[in-house]
């Protein structure tokens, strides 16, 4: 055994300390220094792919990923090695099929008429559907359209007609009709026709990860998103987003002026009980992979047809959860680490246990 670890950063971003990597990362590698291990942090980058992957099967028994994968340009070959690393018997925290079958945004697809997700959400992957479909979905009301990749807001369309008057009781919303479009990254406001804002969708669906879903715009989101922070299948805290008071803003993001507030899970018990106990199911439709170690869930409130209250599912993050607000975990990931490793003992690496 090595006793090494290797943490995955990618360069740039936010959220980095002077020296360019994660302010949540330092503790994960005091944390395996407590244990007796080392750990070092690699920035990934596509050209250096086949050096970082030899070099990461040479010196570490398993890897930690922060990066994610949607700000990659292209993320196939990030992907491929993690794969090819984990094929190789270094342990993956988090595999990358586990990353992909709970973060991407097909998920809230994927969930669709369980508690988390109404019945009116669509995904497309090909411009055919989005083309033959969106029209349709639009005359129903206001949409939201999500691209696939990043996490900052970009490509997150609020869709609405600039007359709806003039389109009541239409089955379906003809390519001329003016749409106000307003982007999440940073609540611009833009006109284009639908016919327009379809052909530019064409660039959400290219590529190997291309997808967009379609959801209803739930005009809640004014009183806030609401992020669980999950440990498995535990809330550890919960974050309360409110967009920016601007008349257009709809945007959770930090960037588009949104302001956060930190509570306890106990302060939205019936949201993480709900969330707690849909575990069995998501599970069972998001492909039967054990859940990510670390993961959020993003909720924004509805009402339902009895004026109940109900959370819906927006997103979930699985790639690169940080946990700036709650630097105790890292010692849960560097536990964790211990446990794959021993797990080495008893499973034969050549069929993982990613599948429950
Ligand atoms: N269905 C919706 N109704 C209203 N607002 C939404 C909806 N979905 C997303 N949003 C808003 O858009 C923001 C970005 O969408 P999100 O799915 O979180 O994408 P990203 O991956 O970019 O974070 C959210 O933080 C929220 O403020
Ligand atoms: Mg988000």
């Amino acid at each position: 055994m090595k006793k090494h670890v290797v943490i995955f950063e990618a360069r740039g971003g936010s959220d980095k300390s002077k020296y360019g990597y994660r302010r949540d990362t330092y503790p994960i590698i005091e944390s395996l220094k407590a244990r007796g291990w080392t750990a070092e942090v690699i920035f990934y980058s596509d050209e250096n792919r086949g050096e970082i992957y030899r070099y990461t099967i040479d010196k570490a028994d398993a890897y930690v990923s922060r990066i994610n994968p949607g700000n990659l340009k292209d993320e196939t070959g990030y992907f491929q090695m993690l794969r090819e690393l984990v094929h190789q018997g270094v342990k993956g925290l988090p595999h990358p099929d586990v990353m992909i079958n709970y973060g991407a945004k097909n998920v809230v697809e994927r969930l669709k008429g369980t508690a988390l997700v109404p019945v009116d959400v669509y995904c497309y992957y090909e411009y055919d559907e989005l083309k033959n479909q969106f029209p349709t979905t639009l005359a129903k009301g206001e949409r939201v359209l999500k691209q696939n990749r990043g996490s900052t807001g970009e490509g997150i369309w609020r869709v609405q007609l600039k007359d709806p008057k003039k389109y009541k009781d239409v089955a379906e919303i003809p390519e001329d009709a003016v749409l106000k479009l307003t982007e999440a990254l940073d609540n611009h406001v833009e006109e284009k026709t639908l016919g327009e804002f379809i052909e530019f969708c064409y660039q959400y669906l290219e590529g190997y990860n291309g997808l967009i879903l379609d959801m209803p715009f739930l005009p809640r989101i004014k009183e806030g998103e609401i992020r669980v922070l999950m440990l498995r299948d535990k809330a550890v805290s919960v974050v309360h987003k409110k967009p920016d008071e601007s008349a257009d803003a709809f945007s959770a993001t930090l960037f588009s002026g949104a302001t956060y507030r930190y509570d306890k899970p106990e302060q939205w018990q019936e949201m993480v009980d709900e969330v707690e106990s849909s575990i069995p199911m998501l599970q069972a439709r998001l492909g039967g992979y054990a859940l990510p170690l670390l993961w959020t869930a993003d909720f924004i409130l509805d009402t339902d047809d009895k004026g109940k209250d109900v959370y819906v599912l927006g997103e979930i993050n699985s790639s690169c959860v940080g946990f700036s607000t709650n630097l105790e975990l890292s010692e849960n990931i560097a536990d964790e680490i211990m446990n794959l490793i021993e797990a080495e003992s008893v499973i034969n690496s050549r069929f993982p246990a990613f599948r429950i």
